[in-house]
């Protein structure tokens, strides 16, 4: 159930990192249904193209496509330029990440930095593009940052992600001190399970092939205490109630939407210490077929 008024954010202007798929592009069309403009970014051109012709023509409202890689310092100003020449947005929604589950005995520097330099350093970077700018033009903004409760309990099987989520957490709570002096706000929400094809395939890889892996299967759902995976729609009504005037005294603060999941002990990937070598391999391989899919289609 949508709780917000219909014309919320007229005249407001967003951008949502990540916006192309999954829960980025479910809270870029919530802000496009409730008025915005709206501006994803994504690697994979085609993919955040295709998603913005969608979001426009269904909430008839301007949805702009942008390939960026968040990794890429230069890339990120160059991005951030643009849509600042266009005039100062009021939110930025930091919720590009990558992800696998892995023991982390057989991550390389490599796998750690393929999730840090996404998550931890290109998230910095736009939040730090956007930043200067709102502070050079006195602009009054937000920011939400997706990150998980991992960032509370630890991320066993998913350190790279949970050691740099946990950075944002507190990135979150410093420049909300540092910022306020500026009008500028910083919030995070930490989700549990909202099923999206980007994280089903690479950290329930088992269960997406009918659960052969004998990984997380479905205890996403019955192990949480309300029995159930999130609804899309109650994660765009918390995008929306962080991102709206009126909160205005809401700073520095990261919120879990998980049904309870990690206050009950449920909220990462502690069973699979259950699995041996021949399961790693196996779900090793089957995100690598993600991985190489997601790769084919973008240039960067
Ligand atoms: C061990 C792995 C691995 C695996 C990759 N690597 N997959 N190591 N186990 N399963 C290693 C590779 O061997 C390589 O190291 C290094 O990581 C880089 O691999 P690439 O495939 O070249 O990486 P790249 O093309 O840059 O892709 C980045 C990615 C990929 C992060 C690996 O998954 C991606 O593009 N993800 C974006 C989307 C995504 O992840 N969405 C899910 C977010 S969900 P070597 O040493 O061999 O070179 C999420 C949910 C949290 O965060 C909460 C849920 C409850
Ligand atoms: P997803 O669909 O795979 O979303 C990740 C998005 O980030 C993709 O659109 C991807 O597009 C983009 N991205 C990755 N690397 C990028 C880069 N270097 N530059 C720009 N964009 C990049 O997965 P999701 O489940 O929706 O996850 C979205 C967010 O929610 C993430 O922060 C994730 O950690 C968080 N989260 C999800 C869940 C869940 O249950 N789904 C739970 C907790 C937290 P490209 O590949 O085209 O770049």
């Amino acid at each position: 159930m949508t709780m917000f008024k219909a014309d919320l954010f007229k005249g407001k202007r967003f951008l949502v990192t990540g916006g192309g798929t999954g829960l980025g592009r479910e809270m870029a069309d919530e802000y496009a249904k409730l008025g915005a403009e709206v501006y994803i970014c994504g690697r994979r051109g085609p993919v955040v193209e295709e998603t913005a012709k969608e979001l426009a023509k269904a909430n008839n409202t301007r949805v702009t496509a942008l390939e960026c890689d968040i990794r890429v310092p230069d890339a990120v100003e160059d991005m951030m330029t643009r849509i600042f020449n266009e005039g100062p947005i009021d939110g930025l929604v930091n919720n590009a990440a990558g992800n696998f589950i892995s023991r982390t005995k057989d991550l390389s520097p490599n796998g750690f930095n393929a999730i840090a330099n996404i998550v931890f350093h290109g998230t910095f970077y736009v939040t730090l593009a956007a930043g200067k700018r709102w502070i050079e033009a006195k602009k009054k903004a937000n920011v939400i940052s997706i990150l998980t409760t991992w960032v509370w309990n630890g991320g066993p099987f998913t350190v790279p992600s949970a050691m740099s989520k946990a950075g944002l957490n507190i990135m979150t709570k410093s420049l909300a001190v540092e910022w306020a002096q500026h009008g500028i706000r910083l919030n995070a929400i930490a989700p549990g399970p909202f099923p999206t094809k980007g994280a089903w395939e690479r950290l329930n890889p088992g269960s997406i092939r009918g659960g052969t892996m004998g990984t997380q299967q479905d205890s996403s759902a019955s192990n949480n205490p309300m029995g159930r995976v999130g609804q899309m729609q109650e994660l765009r009504n918390l995008a929306t109630f962080l991102m709206a005037d009126g909160c205005d005294y809401l700073t520095g603060e990261t919120i879990a939407i998980d049904g309870g999941a990690f206050l009950a002990g449920g909220g990462n990937f502690s069973q699979l210490s259950k699995l041996g070598d021949s399961e790693w391999e196996g779900i090793r391989q089957m995100i690598k077929g993600a991985n190489e899919k997601d790769r084919a289609k973008r240039t960067v």
